[in-house]
């Protein structure tokens, strides 16, 4: 995979230009013909983030991750030029799923990009499959999703698998039971559930669990109190996005965290996540498969061309969408055609992917078999960063 760093600026105005107008003709209904969009050979990605909603900023990480591959690879994926259609995946399956079914079925895309939702993930999984388009997942964990399908792939991570990668450390840390609460949809229940098994299976007791209405949640003080009123010594949290900034200041001011040292999974602090916390998340340990700290060569370029493209450093998020990307370069430069058949054939056949993150490459059900980090949120250059402790897994 070549990854040149030619003019990041205004390669990124350029192809900001060109989704722009794209999705202003979408607005319009009048989306391009393949005559219009492909006489130079070109191909169309269906790019569905949340541009709107409390996962907003997760799909303005998403975003930036997938332009940047596109950037450093003259706009091309496979050797064609891309045109980039977006659609706004909105909070949940109500905005998600038609957002997505007008894209595979209206659009002519070769491939679709995105989906931060578990719930929506699950939604739209039939409408792809019957439109014989590859979905590449860069975000969404629901358990179940991958099977196997030729059209789901996923660039991110199971819900069960990110839980489970936490169970051990936090029953050898904890100093009696551990009480659990997250998000009420799929991916809340999954996080907790693939926890439990390997706490409990770990040694570990379980202090109680809860959980809170998924985007309306404003006010967990009621849910705190709870937690107080239980002999636990430690908590598991799974939030995201607008809902994790809220938890962990109020864990925080509620003053749990001098005495009750909080778990999660990584989303729990994670980037514009982390910024708004600020020292309310301090020793905050979590479970992820990316840190932008990670010291490797690999990482650190890829941290610099991030940085110096949108002047913030990425996420689990950017790399999630940038590895989408590389898959989808990998596999379209295979392919026997740029139709969404050919192209999901050629996705069993991409190998190993070189990532910000490490080597990670498709296990048998698309998703990637990769390895899971320990982090703590430290004292960072004038801020705060998830500083990388150990590997929690091979
Ligand atoms: C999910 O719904 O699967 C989900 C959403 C946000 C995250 C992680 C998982 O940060």
């Amino acid at each position: 995979m070549s990854r040149s760093s030619r003019s990041p600026r205004r390669r990124l105005a350029q192809i900001a230009a060109l989704t722009a107008l794209t999705m202003a003709g979408a607005a319009c209904g009048n989306s391009l013909s393949d005559d219009e969009a492909g006489s130079d050979g070109g191909l169309k990605i269906g790019l569905v983030v949340p541009a709107s909603g409390v996962y907003e900023p997760l799909g303005v990480d998403m975003t930036r991750g997938f332009e940047l591959y596109l950037d450093q690879n003259d706009g091309q994926l496979g050797g064609q030029d891309v045109e980039v259609v977006k659609a706004d995946e909105g909070e949940g399956p109500d905005t998600g799923v038609p957002a997505t079914t007008k894209l595979a079925s209206q659009d002519q895309v070769s491939a679709l990009v995105g989906i931060v939702n578990s719930a929506t993930a699950l939604g739209v999984k039939d409408v792809v499959t019957q439109s014989k388009v590859p979905l590449i997942v860069a975000n969404a964990g629901a358990d179940d999703l991958a099977d196997g399908s030729p059209y789901i792939w996923r660039t991110s991570f199971t819900n069960g698998a990110v839980g489970a990668s936490l169970g051990e450390e936090v029953a050898q840390a904890a100093d009696g039971p551990v009480y659990m609460i997250a998000a009420d949809y799929a991916a809340g229940k999954e996080f907790v559930a693939g926890f439990k098994e390997a706490f409990e299976a770990a040694g570990g007791d379980v202090a109680g669990e809860a959980y809170t209405p998924f985007g309306t949640t404003n006010d967990w003080q009621p849910f705190l109190s709870k937690i107080q009123n239980t002999d636990a010594s430690a908590v598991y949290a799974f939030y995201a996005g607008a809902e994790a900034v809220n938890f962990v200041k109020q864990y925080q001011s509620f003053g749990l965290s001098e005495d009750l040292p909080l778990y999660g999974p990584g989303f729990l602090t994670e980037g514009g996540v982390l910024t708004a916390q600020g020292d309310a998340a301090e020793g905050v340990r979590t479970s992820l498969h990316y840190s932008n700290l990670i010291d490797s060569p690999e990482n650190k370029e890829f941290v610099d061309a991030y940085t110096e493209a949108y002047d913030e450093a990425p996420t689990v998020y950017s790399v999630q969408a940038y590895d989408a990307a590389a898959v989808l370069d990998a596999a379209i430069a295979e392919a026997d055609g740029t139709d969404g058949e050919s192209v999901a054939k050629a996705l069993a056949g991409v190998g190993e992917i070189e990532s910000p993150r490490g080597t990670w490459s498709f296990d048998e059900d698309h998703n990637p078999d990769q390895t899971y980090f320990l982090r703590e949120v430290q004292a960072v250059d004038g801020g705060f960063g998830n500083g990388v402790l150990e590997p929690l897994t091979d």
